[in-house]
């Protein structure tokens, strides 16, 4: 075990305000998410299945985070002694969409599978990502020439990542360096991601926000309140079409029509260069009761069922900027993925 990366790590780590994930004690620790921001109250798991229903059943969510928790995962299954093929199996199958998880999931299998190389890996993996996620909120924040008015969606901060986030870490960044000017969050139905941990991030480190209803987006623009749209990615095809949180693809049509900027930042795990375009990304459907209820209190009329896809596809040609921790890429396409992706 590579005692000198474990201690700084974890002081890097320990130093966020907010910690999603945590490894302590030989057990790994979920701020569950389902209960922000009312309660903060952290689950303890010590199995491979433990995490991967915990995946499943968004106690940690996020692209980046969920790939570190299931490089945790692994490293718990190594640690109890359970059959690591099951282990990896169950993890890979916890959510379909985000590819960090699959990109995590094969580095695991890089490293010597025993308990101490897997645990070293997914620990260097959690710190990468902090890291990532600092640079690239830096690059990002650069493409501001002036102070911007931002609207974002869903959650991609802190929650989402080992820390500062992808999205987010481009506005708090933004915000350290006195560059926004506001900040506007899409409440992100159906799950609330932006109403219930955005606003939560923004309140806890200051920075002053406005929720809007995702139906507000395009009166937002018609009113010249804003200079860019930043979002985050759960996976990038080879050729740039973006996947992300349902709504992501009306905000970019949108943000086209009216002449808004839209900036996608992401780490270079999510790009997916075996995925030729968007239109073969597998997109989670999710249980209609996610739609028709609220809280768990039914709000739909019974007799009505739903479609729910939880995440939907921007063209690449929507794309002003892509942002990654490789750097940045104007109106990215599959030459300009291609070189990045060889640096
Ligand atoms: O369903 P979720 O909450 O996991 O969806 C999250 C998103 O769509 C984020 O925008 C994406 O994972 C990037 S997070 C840095």
């Amino acid at each position: 075990m590579n005692t000198f990366l474990t201690q700084a790590g974890h002081a890097a780590l320990a130093a966020q305000v907010i910690r999603p994930i945590e490894w302590r004690d030989g057990m790994l620790y979920l701020l569950d998410q389902r209960r922000l921001p009312r309660e903060e109250v952290y689950l303890p798991l010590a199995t491979a299945g433990q995490v991967a229903e915990a995946i499943h059943d968004m106690v940690v969510r996020g692209a980046p985070a969920i790939g570190i928790a299931a490089a945790y995962g692994v490293a718990l299954a190594a640690a109890q002694g359970e059959k690591l093929e099951e282990a990896y199996r169950l993890l890979a199958e916890s959510r379909p969409t985000a590819v960090n998880l699959h990109w995590a999931l094969a580095r695991m299998r890089e490293v010597p599978q025993d308990a101490g190389a897997l645990l070293e890996a997914a620990i260097a993996m959690h710190v990468e990502d902090l890291q990532q996620n600092l640079h690239m909120a830096e690059l990002g924040a650069a493409c501001f020439t002036a102070p911007v008015t931002i609207l974002t969606h869903c959650n991609t901060g802190s929650l989402a990542t080992a820390g500062h986030g992808t999205a987010l870490g481009v506005v708090r960044t933004a915000f350290l360096l006195g560059k926004l000017k506001a900040v506007y969050a899409g409440e992100t139905r159906p799950w609330l991601q932006g109403a219930r941990l955005t606003a939560w991030e923004l309140a806890k480190e200051g920075i002053k926000g406005q929720l809007i209803a995702d139906s507000a987006a395009a009166s937002l623009m018609q009113d010249g309140r804003i200079n860019w749209v930043v979002v985050g990615a759960d996976r990038i095809a080879a050729n740039g079409d973006v996947a992300n949180k349902i709504g992501t693809y009306s905000l970019a049509v949108l943000a086209r029509h009216h002449g808004v900027k839209f900036m996608v930042v992401a780490p270079s795990g999510t790009i997916d260069m075996q995925t030729g375009s968007g239109r073969e990304i597998p997109i989670e459907q999710r249980v209609a009761d996610e739609l028709l209820a609220i809280a768990g209190q039914r709000v739909a009329a019974d007799g009505i069922d739903a479609w729910n896809p939880v995440f939907d596809v921007t063209p690449a040609s929507l794309i002003d900027v892509l942002v990654t921790e490789k750097g940045v890429l104007e109106h990215p396409d599959a030459e300009k993925l291609q070189t990045l992706m060889r640096q």
